[in-house]
């Protein structure tokens, strides 16, 4: 009998907590892995000046939306992971087309492990 009425408490409170009190219910957000968090603060303070995440927008490099599924496309027989790593390590080793090597090497020297860990793990969220 209790455990009956502790069931009906919950489903009450479940009930309530649903339909928030009249308020509307707030769409929901799509939330960054803690490092894929971190990694987009590395890209506004190193890599944002360049390249925008906005689709078609050019700054000095091109824009970096969509590039999860890019990078997977770009060089043959390389996957997307290899593909971004290699653009900061080595960006003079493929240069996309229209572009100048105008993108720093010394970035691979500056970031520390984790952050480039971090700023990968972001770069695969731009789906
Ligand atoms: C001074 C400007 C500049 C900065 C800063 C910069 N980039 Fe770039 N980036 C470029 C340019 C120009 C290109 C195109 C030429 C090339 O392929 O290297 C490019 C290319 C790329 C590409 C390849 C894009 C594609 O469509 O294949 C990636 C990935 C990339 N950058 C990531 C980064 C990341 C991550 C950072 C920060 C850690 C960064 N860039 C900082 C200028 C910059």
């Amino acid at each position: 009998m209790l455990n009956h009425f502790k069931q009906l408490l919950v489903f009450g409170l479940f009930f309530l907590a649903a339909c928030g009190g009249g308020t509307e219910p707030t769409a929901p957000q799509p939330t960054l892995s803690p490092q894929a968090q971190q990694g987009k603060q590395v890209f506004s303070r190193d890599c944002g000046a360049c390249h925008s995440t906005s689709p078609d927008t050019i700054i000095v490099g091109p824009s970096l939306a969509g590039i999860a599924s890019l990078a997977e496309t770009r060089v043959e027989g390389q996957d997307g992971y290899t593909y971004l790593l290699t653009s900061v390590m080595q960006p003079e080793a493929y240069l996309v087309e229209g572009y100048e090597n105008l993108m720093p090497a010394s970035l691979s020297k500056q970031l520390t492990g984790e952050e480039l860990d971090a700023v990968i793990a972001y770069l695969q969220t731009l789906e």
